[in-house]
């Protein structure tokens, strides 16, 4: 099964950006976490982090027809793009969204999410961890097939 991880403005600061909220581990932190929880779970993942919606939007056309799924922590474009959420309903590749903080418990404009609509599943709050969930959901779906 292949998994595309896509990540978007700012989340490549993380350790240096907000630490109390977003935690002091790095981006390369995440990502070796997320490239350990895939192969643990047999997935075959690809990682992508983009601070510019457009390239969001790329990646997630090239999908098409080459990756099984996709879990998108979109970032503040959570909150304002209805591009990406179409370019997610466009594609219709099963998709589960990330966030690592809690965005409902924290100020009123981060508790609406465009991609919401179209997420299979909404993580929020876990952290790292937040993202082998997400993997999870996917690993469970394939052996229930
Ligand atoms: C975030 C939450 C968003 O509101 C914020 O703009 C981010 C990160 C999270 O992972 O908690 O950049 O998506």
């Amino acid at each position: 099964m292949k998994i595309l991880v896509i990540n978007g403005p700012n989340l490549n600061m993380l350790g240096i950006r907000e630490p109390d909220i977003y935690g002091a581990q790095s981006f390369t932190a995440l990502q070796e976490f997320i490239c350990s929880s895939a192969e643990e779970l047999s997935i075959d993942v690809t990682l992508y982090q983009s601070n510019h919606e457009g390239a969001i939007v790329d990646t997630i056309q090239a999908a098409y027809g080459v990756y099984d799924g996709i879990i998108i922590n979109p970032a503040a474009y959570t909150h304002t793009s209805i591009a990406i959420l179409d370019a997610l309903k466009a594609v219709a590749i099963p998709t589960v969204e990330v966030h690592l903080s809690d965005i409902n418990s924290r100020e009123e404009f981060r508790k609406h999410s465009y991609v919401s609509l179209i997420a299979k599943k909404t993580i929020c709050g876990l952290g790292f961890e937040g993202y082998r969930e997400a993997l999870k959901y996917f690993a469970e779906k394939e052996i229930k097939k």
